[in-house]
């Protein structure tokens, strides 16, 4: 029961690894505000996880839909200790062939969103003053370029860089900025990036996924489970001398 008594806000919740954080943190005794664009999905997500559970649909695009799904949030359980920015999205394309509006949209997303939900859980933090904790989810694919994947990588890269300069401006309030950068992971979303592939290098769906499998160091492609270590021990206060940093959790997929 590490995060006995603590609360946490977990944007992209309704499904795969956002939902599991929200399942392995109530599992140490928090309360959860599962956060999800997909308002049907993420009640049934949060139904699903019993009373430390709650459901805020919030689209972490626009502000008026953060600043309502963080008052909400922490309305019904308090306050807010713990924020996990993990909504994203994945699209992939050559570089002659990224458009305008497929670019804004991962931009929106997973860069605007990973920055106004982290300002909006780090005001409240600092009225509080007993500090917080946020956790960002990066990737593997911030740390180099991909030949297919242009666009969705640099916003990872953004993700890293805000995440050293918020940790940087908000450790003096006790408020930890770290992120998580995991490999490949089972999932619905991997589902997605296969069909990419399988499009652009002319595969049948199914194969990039059993490839890149079998290249991870540890033997198999990674699953949610496999991150809640890391996103359990940087929301305790055993993290707390540790801030800017993002770690891999990628079974060696990344050094290789
Ligand atoms: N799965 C992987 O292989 C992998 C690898 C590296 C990093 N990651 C990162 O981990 C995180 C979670 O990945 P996942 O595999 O669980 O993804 P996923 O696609 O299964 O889930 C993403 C969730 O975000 C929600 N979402 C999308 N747009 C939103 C918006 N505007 N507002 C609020 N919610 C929105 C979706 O509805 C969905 O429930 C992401 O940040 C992803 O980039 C995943």
């Amino acid at each position: 029961m590490r995060l006995q008594g603590k609360t946490a806000l977990i944007t992209g919740a309704a499904r795969g690894i956002g939902l599991e954080f929200a399942r392995a943190y109530i599992a140490e005794g928090a309360t959860v505000a599962l956060a999800d664009i997909n308002a049907e999905a993420v009640a049934a997500a949060a139904a699903s996880l019993g009373p430390q559970a709650v459901a805020i649909q919030m689209d972490v695009t626009r502000q008026d839909s953060i600043e309502a799904g963080f008052a909400q949030a922490i309305e019904k359980m308090g306050k807010l200790d713990i924020l996990v920015n993990n909504a994203a999205l994945f699209s992939a394309a050559p570089i002659v062939e990224i458009t305008r509006s497929d670019y804004d949209r991962l931009f929106a997303v997973n860069v605007a969103g990973t920055l106004f939900c982290l300002q909006a859980a780090a005001r409240h933090m600092i009225d509080r003053g007993e500090g917080g904790k946020i956790i960002n989810m990066a990737s593997q694919a911030g740390r180099r370029g991909e030949s297919l994947v242009g666009v969705y990588c640099a916003t990872k890269a953004a993700v890293i860089s805000l995440t050293q300069s918020a940790g940087l401006n908000l450790i003096p309030h006790r408020i930890n900025v770290n992120a998580i950068a995991p490999g490949v992971v089972e999932g619905e979303h991997w589902d997605g990036v296969d069909a990419f592939f399988a499009k652009y290098e002319n595969r049948p769906l199914g194969e990039k996924k059993r490839i890149v499998g079998q290249s991870v160091p540890f033997g198999r492609m990674g699953t949610a489970q496999d991150l809640t270590g890391m996103a359990i021990f940087l929301a305790t206060d055993e993290a707390e001398y540790i801030c800017a940093q993002t770690f891999g959790v990628d079974g060696g997929n990344w050094m290789a």
